[in-house]
């Protein structure tokens, strides 16, 4: 009889025992997965564990100051705050391949860890929050040949040579279960609730070339969309739900003028694991309200479109 109790003794000790009296490095991305590690390690090996939030210019709007103030605030568990948003964006300007964008992340990733683990004087290991879906789709499709759909990146787009040691305490892990961990460690249900964000950010809700402009308007068009969700009672019932920025400009009319700009994409699915989902269905009136402020409030998009695509054939995020 296995129960979420038993599975935190039992990583606790699996986590001593890996480690000894090393020091730990976790990168925090803003998601469950991360901060639930984060908060499993820390009760393992206290003071050995640093946790690194990068801020890479592709979060979303208010997650920086959300993490921070659940670790410094909430946990009282030290955290290095970087950013590093000129190195990530600089190298990613003329990157337009979905797998080059996420292995140019994941190895920028692990630079900066390896840069503040020095800083520490040292750290042997770098901890993730790497889940049980992470593994299998990074390394072939259920059923199919041995091909990658994606190579998420804090599995498949780590680079060959890194200098630290794996510590991937929920790698047998689906998402509810880590929730449900999330909440045995007494993460505020708030936090625990959140829909997943990818490590790669928005940059893979930006088809085409990343620009620091387009993050700053897909942010707002992001931030509108889950407000909406929010204020409609919606959000709990959704798995994931997210704005894509469309490398694709139409001709609009507002008020006697020609508009000519991006259009904008909403995607909102249901999934139990992440390995298949189906769209959300909203009525039109959400929609059309959601698509009026997004037009009105967020210069440098005038149309937006629903996606309407289930996984398979689709994937959640677009790249
Ligand atoms: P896809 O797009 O593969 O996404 O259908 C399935 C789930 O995984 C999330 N995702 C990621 N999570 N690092 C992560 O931690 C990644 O590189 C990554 N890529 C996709 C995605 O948001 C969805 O929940």
């Amino acid at each position: 009889d296995w129960t979420m109790a038993e599975f935190r003794k039992t990583k606790i000790d699996e986590i001593r025992e890996q480690v000894g009296d090393k020091r730990v490095i976790c990168g925090l991305s803003g998601g469950v997965d991360s901060a639930v590690a984060a908060v499993l390690i820390h009760e393992a090996i206290g003071d050995q564990l640093t946790c690194v939030f990068v801020d890479h210019g592709l979060m979303r709007m208010g997650e920086a100051e959300q993490v921070v103030s659940l670790f410094r605030g909430h946990y009282n568990i030290p955290l290095v705050h970087v950013d590093a948003s000129t190195l990530f964006l600089k190298g990613l300007e003329g990157v337009t391949d979905p797998e080059k964008k996420r292995k140019f992340i994941g190895k920028t990733f692990i630079d900066v860890f390896e840069d503040e683990a020095k800083k520490i004087g040292g750290a042997e290991f770098l901890a993730q929050g790497t889940l049980y879906p992470d593994v299998i789709e990074s390394v072939s499709f259920t059923g199919g040949p041995s091909v990658t759909i994606k190579s998420h990146h804090n599995v498949g787009g780590l680079p060959e040579r890194m200098d630290m040691k794996l510590v991937e305490p929920l790698r047998e892990l689906f998402k509810d279960e880590v929730r449900e961990l999330g909440r045995e460690l007494g993460l505020p249900d708030i936090f625990v609730g959140r829909h997943p964000f990818p490590g790669p950010g928005l940059a893979i809700r930006i088809p085409g070339e990343v620009s620091r402009d387009k993050a700053d308007i897909l942010r707002k068009a992001d931030a509108i969309y889950l407000e909406e969700i929010r204020n409609a009672g919606l959000y709990d019932a959704i798995w994931q739900a997210f704005a894509v920025l469309l490398p694709v400009k139409t001709v609009g009319v507002m008020g006697d003028g020609r508009t000519y700009d991006s259009v904008c994409a909403l995607r909102a699915v249901t999934s139990t694991d992440g390995m298949t989902a189906d769209i959300y269905p909203f009525d039109a009136a959400f929609l059309s309200r959601v698509a009026t402020r997004i037009i009105n409030e967020v210069k440098g998009i005038n149309r937006v479109v629903y996606d309407y695509t289930s996984k398979p054939p689709g994937t959640i995020e677009w790249e």
